[in-house]
């Protein structure tokens, strides 16, 4: 459920008729429903109500703009970080470092002195080598680095190839079968207090079956390292929930997952955590585009938006489906190709698709485009980085500006000995 609606005619984010935002802004722009972040990262909450000990951190990768962490740190979540930007970010929204874990397959020696610096909740190891290091730097540091031991548990998670993390040949974790003696070996050393096991087995999950079948491989190997005489009171169950990017498509509920989880769980006697972006996020953001032209095809019209995949990566990088909706449709209906202006063929949103009738100048949207949009946005084809917006009620504000390509070339320098 969201709050992109229309009325008269027009979509509206919340209160606010999308042409507004775009008069005064530009296109094109993501623009975020305050009101639809809060209802998800309530929803996904009360789906855990199940759950007696938990602590739930936003995976800030899905969309680290400043003011959907100040947001959510409101509804009292934390962060889960994968590298010292986004650490920082999450401490400047306010978030308590105690309530930040930091994620991440090669955090490097600096951004392990910089969590523990800064207070960091829980260092997610994805080695035992990382947790030698983390261990060394604490002790050197003068204090103990709590920290969790990410396991591979070797699970399908059934989703796209580039967004599994949990199978054996994944670069994620240690593997299921060596994950005991690591623990045994890391829990010994000074300068690091070794408090659990983390596990997350990739995004846009469909079923909740793989989640299933690892959490039980995990809560088995939980026992195992018990049984060896050391402790493990914190679970950290990762994110990967997916959210429907098609009208129609049926995801699993943030309650059938709390269900599952606390059937799952229910006497492990242990803290759970929790790591959800695109739940959270995905369908709380539009990107707002404009068609430039319409120019025929041989086999269908391309309608050439200027939104293009330096904003939207997501069906270059993956095949990923955005539903496009015009802001003001006539109820006419056109198959066409929908793609941006970049100079090849992957700027392509889509294919042959029925969508509403557009012409040059007309406002639409890419649907779902709140999670993993503008964060993976870059600057190719010498293009603008791509403004955001946050919609609450009747009101609206410009969360993060367009970045110009004058602003980029002024950080750019040519040596003399060029001359
Ligand atoms: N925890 C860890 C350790 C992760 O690696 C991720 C996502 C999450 C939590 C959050 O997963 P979520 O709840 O959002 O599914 N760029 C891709 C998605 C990459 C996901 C990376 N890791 C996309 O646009 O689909």
């Amino acid at each position: 459920m969201d709050h992109f609606t229309y009325r008269d005619g027009v979509l509206h984010a919340e209160d606010v008729p999308l042409p507004q935002i775009v008069a005064a802004v530009g296109s094109p722009v993501y623009v975020y429903s305050r009101a639809t972040l809060t209802r998800h990262a309530r929803v996904f909450l009360e789906g855990l109500g199940g759950v007696p000990q938990k602590h739930v951190a936003f995976a800030v990768k899905s969309n680290p703009n400043l003011a959907v962490l100040r947001l959510l740190a409101r509804e009292g979540f934390g962060a889960d970080c994968v590298s010292g930007g986004e650490v920082a970010r999450a401490l400047a929204a306010g978030m308590a470092p105690e309530g930040i874990v930091f994620s991440g397959v090669g955090k490097t020696a600096a951004e392990l002195r910089q969590g523990i610096a800064a207070g960091i909740g829980q260092f997610n190891l994805e080695s035992e080598e990382e947790g030698v290091e983390l261990a060394q730097i604490a002790a050197a540091m003068g204090t103990t680095a709590r920290a969790a031991l990410r396991v591979n548990p070797d699970v399908d998670a059934g989703t796209h190839g580039k967004i599994s993390t949990g199978k054996a040949e994944n670069k994620f974790g240690v593997p299921y079968d060596r994950a005991a003696g690591i623990y045994g070996r890391l829990a010994a050393l000074p300068g690091l207090e070794l408090r659990g096991l983390a596990v997350h087995i990739g995004s846009q999950l469909a079923s909740l079956d793989p989640l299933e079948a690892a959490f039980t491989k995990m809560g088995v190997l939980m026992q195992d390292i018990r049984a060896q005489g050391d402790s493990v009171s914190h679970m950290d169950l990762g994110g990967g929930i997916g959210v429907p990017y098609r009208a129609g498509e049926e995801f699993p509920s943030p309650a059938a997952y709390g269900a599952m989880v606390a059937r799952v769980t229910g006497n492990w006697g242990a803290t759970l955590m929790f790591e959800p972006g695109r739940v959270i996020t995905g369908n709380s953001g539009v990107l707002v585009t404009r068609v430039i032209r319409v120019k025929p095809g041989v086999v269908a019209p391309f309608v050439v938006v200027d939104a293009a995949m330096n904003d939207l990566a997501r069906p270059a990088l993956y095949d990923a489906w955005h539903d496009f909706v015009a802001v003001e449709p006539s109820g006419a209906q056109m198959v066409a190709n929908i793609v941006g202006p970049i100079c090849e063929s992957s700027d392509t949103f889509a294919m042959g698709r029925t969508i509403d009738a557009v012409g040059p100048g007309d406002l639409a949207v890419f649907r779902t485009a709140g999670a993993y949009g503008a964060t993976m946005a870059n600057t190719y084809n010498s293009r603008a980085l791509v403004p955001e917006v946050m919609v609450d009620g009747d009101r609206w504000a410009v969360v993060a500006e367009r970045i110009e390509p004058a602003a980029i070339l002024a950080a750019e320098r040519v040596p003399e000995w060029l001359d």
